[in-house]
C-alpha cells in the first residue's frame, strides 16, 4: 500500500529501510504542542477567510484538542509509517472526523509548517534558558554580596597576579551570564517572524491573512519572502551560538571549581549534594557534576558544528536534509538546561574557605604592583623603572625565603634609596584591594555596590 497522506502517484509501498531513514516521528514528536498551536490558528484563518467552512473549522478544532490530549496522556499511538509528526496528527485527525480534516492543510505545506513549529519551539526554549541564567545570576550576586570582602588570589596564566576578592571573582561570570541573556534575547527577537502561509516555497493562491496567524501565534510579523521562509534555519544556529557562549562560560565556571575544590587550592568546598565519592578511595570528594557541566558543552558546541555542515550546501528552499536539525537542536537545549540547573544547585550550596583563599592571597608576591605604583605615587619614579625595582625587590625576597613585606627597610633602601617606611602601608593584601577603588574594579566598596544593583535588577525581570 502506497503512503496514504501523500502516495496519490505512488503504486508501491516504501522500503522498509526507506522508511527508517525517512521517518522524524521518533524525535519530531517533541513539537507536538507547537504544531498544534500553529494548526489551530491555520484553521481559524482559513475559517475567517472563508476559505474553509465554519462547520468544518470547529470539527477540526475539536479534533486537534482532543488529539492534543491524546498526546499529553500517552494514548496516542506514533506511527513511522507517517514520518512524522505533521503526518501522524493529521490521520488521526482524519478518524476523529472524517474527511474534513483534510481541508486542514489547504493553502498550506510541511515545509512551512516545520519551519513555524520549530521557531515556535525554539522561542519556548529560548524564554525558559533565560529564566534559568536569571535565576543562575541571583544565587551569585547574592553569594557575590556576602563575600564582597573576602580575599582570594587572582589569577592570570594561572600565576598569582594580584590578590581580588571572590565576590568580585562571582560578579565577573554575571557579567558573562548577562551578556547570554542579552543573546538569547536577540535571537528571539530575530526569530520571531511567523513563516506560516509560505506554503510549499511560493507562497500560495488562496486568500489566505499572514499577519492573522503570525499574530495569533505570537509572532511580530509575517516572514517576508517565501522561499526563505521555507529554507531558513539560520534562527536555529543563532540560538545554538548564543548557547555554545554560555555552555562555554559554565564550562570555564565549572573548571575552576574543579580547580578551587581540589585539596591542593582548598578553596572551595563542594556541597554532599552535588558530589560523589569513589567506589575504592574512601576520602574522595569528586566535583562530577562540575566535570560534566564542563564536558557537555562539547555537545552544545558539536550540535552548533553539525547543522553548519547540515546548511552550509544546501541550494533553496526546502531539501530533505533540513530534517536533521531538530536532534541537535534538542539535545542542546536539554544539555543547557541541565547544566544551568547543576550549576545553580552547586553555587547555591558551595562554601568558600576564607582562611585557605587569604593565605593563598598573599603568596607568589601578589602586591608587587602595589610596591610599584607606591614607587610611582610617592617617590615620582616613572612607571618602568618602579616595575624595574620592585623585580629587583621581588628577587631578593625569593633568595631570602620571604614575602616581600617580610623585607627590612635597610634591604629595600639597599635597592633604591627613595623606598620610606611608608611602603608597607601597601604591602598587606587587605590593603591591596581596598585601594582598587577605579570603576569596575576589587575594592570590596566596589563589589557591595556592583552586588546589591544585581540584586536588586534581578528581583525585576
Ligand atoms: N519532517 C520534515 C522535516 O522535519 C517535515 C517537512 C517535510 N517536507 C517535505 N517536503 N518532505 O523537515
Amino acid at each position: 500500500m502506497s503512503n496514504r497522506m501523500w502516495g496519490g502517484r505512488f503504486g508501491d509501498s516504501p522500503d522498509d529501510i526507506m522508511e527508517e531513514i525517512n521517518a522524524s516521528i521518533g524525535f519530531d514528536q517533541r513539537l507536538f504542542a507547537q504544531d498544534i498551536r500553529g494548526s489551530r490558528a491555520h484553521c481559524e484563518m482559513l475559517a475567517a477567510q472563508g476559505i474553509i467552512s465554519d462547520d468544518d473549522a470547529a470539527a477540526i478544532l475539536g479534533a486537534l484538542t482532543q488529539v492534543e490530549v491524546e498526546i499529553e496522556t500517552g494514548e496516542f499511538s506514533f506511527s513511522r509509517a507517517l514520518e512524522d509528526i505533521h503526518l501522524n496528527i493529521e490521520a488521526r485527525l482524519t478518524d476523529i472526523i472524517g474527511p474534513a480534516a483534510g481541508r486542514l492543510h489547504t493553502a498550506r505545506s510541511r515545509n512551512d509548517q516545520v519551519a513555524t513549529d520549530f521557531r515556535l519551539f525554539v522561542r519556548d526554549s529560548l524564554d525558559h534558558l533565560t529564566a534559568q541564567t536569571t535565576a543562575l545570576m541571583s544565587v551569585l550576586a547574592e553569594h557575590a554580596e556576602t563575600h564582597a570582602a573576602l580575599i582570594m588570589p587572582g589569577f592570570t596564566h594561572l600565576q598569582t597576579a594580584q590578590p581580588v576578592t571572590y565576590g568580585h571573582h562571582l560578579l565577573a561570570y554575571i557579567e558573562m551570564l548577562s551578556r547570554d541573556r542579552g543573546r538569547f534575547a536577540d535571537a528571539r527577537a530575530r526569530l520571531n517572524q511567523s513563516p506560516l502561509g509560505a506554503a510549499a516555497l511560493a507562497g500560495t493562491s488562496f486568500p489566505i491573512d499572514r499577519h492573522a496567524t503570525a499574530s495569533a501565534l505570537g509572532f511580530d510579523a509575517p516572514t517576508a519572502n517565501s522561499i526563505d521562509s521555507v529554507s531558513a534555519r539560520d534562527f536555529a544556529l543563532e540560538a545554538l551560538s548564543a548557547m555554545s557562549i554560555c555552555a562555554t562560560h559554565l564550562s570555564r565556571l565549572a573548571e575552576e571549581i574543579v580547580i578551587f575544590a581540589s585539596p591542593d587550592f582548598g578553596f572551595l568546598e563542594l556541597p554532599d549534594a552535588f558530589s560523589t565519592g569513589s567506589s575504592i578511595m574512601p576520602q574522595k570528594r569528586n566535583p562530577d557534576a562540575a566535570e560534566l557541566v564542563r564536558a557537555k558543552s562539547g555537545r552544545i558546541i558539536g550540535a552548533l558544528t553539525g547543522l553548519f555542515v547540515v546548511m552550509k550546501g544546501l541550494p533553496l528552499a526546502y531539501s530533505k536534509d533540513m530534517q536533521e536539525d531538530k536532534e541537535g537542536v534538542f539535545n542542546a537545549l536539554d544539555s543547557l538546561s541541565l547544566c544551568l540547573a547543576a550549576m545553580t544547585g552547586m553555587m547555591e550550596k558551595l562554601t568558600p574557605v576564607p582562611e585557605r583563599m587569604l593565605t593563598a592571597a598573599g603568596k607568589g608576591f601578589s602586591t608587587a604592583t602595589d610596591l610599584a605604583d607606591w614607587l610611582v605615587r610617592k617617590a615620582d619614579v616613572p612607571f618602568r623603572d618602579a616595575h624595574h625595582i620592585t623585580g629587583a625587590l621581588v628577587a631578593l625576597a625569593e633568595k631570602n625565603g620571604c614575602d616581600l613585606a617580610d623585607l627590612t627597610l635597610a634591604d629595600m633602601q639597599n635597592v633604591d634609596a627613595r623606598i620610606t617606611d611608608d611602603v608597607f602601608s601597601v604591602l598587606s593584601v587587605e590593603n591591596s584591594v581596598a585601594s582598587r577603588t577605579s570603576f569596575g574594579g576589587t575594592a570590596p566598596e566596589n563589589v557591595r555596590a556592583a552586588a546589591q544593583s544585581w540584586r536588586a535588577a534581578l528581583k525585576n525581570v
